[in-house]
């Protein structure tokens, strides 16, 4: 399966996020929780080089509650705080602070030393596309007591959302591109619908979906659709077909209303919460 994205506009990305990151002591890195490895990428450790850094596992509400924790446990190994998190409720806010003050205590600390007191951390948040970085960025304004304003040679016209007396954030986000050399890495991106269908073959992909679901969800085709597991993927794919009404005139069902119907449910967590990687 062949998926493209623009490297002009990887390119110009990467340069603003490189002149971004110079102005923050603290990288917010968003990844999506159903696939934690897909959505990552490596590039950040090198741009996030030398500032505090946490990771939040964002849209864990339709990710395996066991596979949250996992990969809680797994980044926290490596050093990084961890936030699970939907970026669309409020109580996400409330609970980063604390992560920030523990990420952040190095740079408090010296500070401290150093007389400075309550000077406010900086951060920006990264990620891929689609992972959730405006809807983070947005609730937090929502949040905001001010949108503080430039400040003239430091800021250079970026803004500023202030909340509490604490914490500042870049308002806008630094965009990354995940790695797309791995066959895997593409599927799962666009299984998640963070690549355009329209340059897929969503027969093949919902298949992949199919596969993986027998194999490490087993009951839940099942459950959702009342079909034979136990079948070959294309099959079973059929069998969903004929459930969901994908009639095509004459005889049989088309193959592409069935993978759609499908991926709609999977993405939108009406066969549960499904996370496809593990650590
Ligand atoms: P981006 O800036 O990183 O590109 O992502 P953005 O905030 O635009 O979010 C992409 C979609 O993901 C949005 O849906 C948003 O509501 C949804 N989303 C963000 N965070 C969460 C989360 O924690 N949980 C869930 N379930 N959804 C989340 P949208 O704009 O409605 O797009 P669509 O759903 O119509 O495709």
């Amino acid at each position: 399966m062949d998926i493209q994205w623009y490297p002009g506009h990887m390119t110009k990305a990467k340069r603003q996020m490189t002149e971004d990151v110079k102005l923050v002591d603290l990288v917010i890195e968003l990844l999506d929780a159903r696939v934690p490895f897909s959505s990552r990428n490596p590039d950040i450790d090198t741009l996030a080089k030398n500032k505090a850094r946490i990771i939040i596992l964002n849209k864990s509400d339709l990710a395996d509650e066991a596979q949250n924790r996992a990969w809680k446990d797994h980044f926290e190994k490596t050093g990084i705080h961890v936030l699970m998190a939907d970026a669309r409720k409020a109580n996400t806010f409330r609970a980063l602070s604390s992560i920030v003050t523990e990420a952040c205590r190095e740079k408090i600390e010296r500070d401290a030393r150093k007389g400075i007191k309550n000077r406010p951390i900086r951060a920006m948040v990264v990620g891929i596309p689609n992972v959730g970085k405006s809807t983070f960025i947005n609730s937090y304004a929502g949040k905001a007591v001010a949108k503080t304003g430039n400040t003239p040679g430091v800021t250079k016209g970026r803004q500023w959302i202030r909340l509490g007396k604490n914490l500042e954030l870049l308002d806008t986000p630094g965009i990354l591109w995940p790695k797309f050399e791995d066959q895997t890495v593409g599927e799962h991106l666009a299984l998640i619908g963070s690549v355009n269908d329209n340059i897929l073959d969503i027969a093949e992909l919902s298949v992949v979906l199919i596969a993986f679901l027998k194999e490490y969800y087993p009951g839940v085709l099942n459950d959702r659709y009342e079909l034979d597991e136990t079948k070959e993927r294309a099959e079973i794919l059929y069998d969903i077909g004929v459930r969901r009404g994908c009639l095509v005139r004459g005889s049989g069902i088309s193959y592409e209303k069935a993978a759609k119907a499908l991926l709609d449910d999977f993405r939108s967590g009406k066969l549960g919460r499904i996370t496809l990687e593990r650590p």
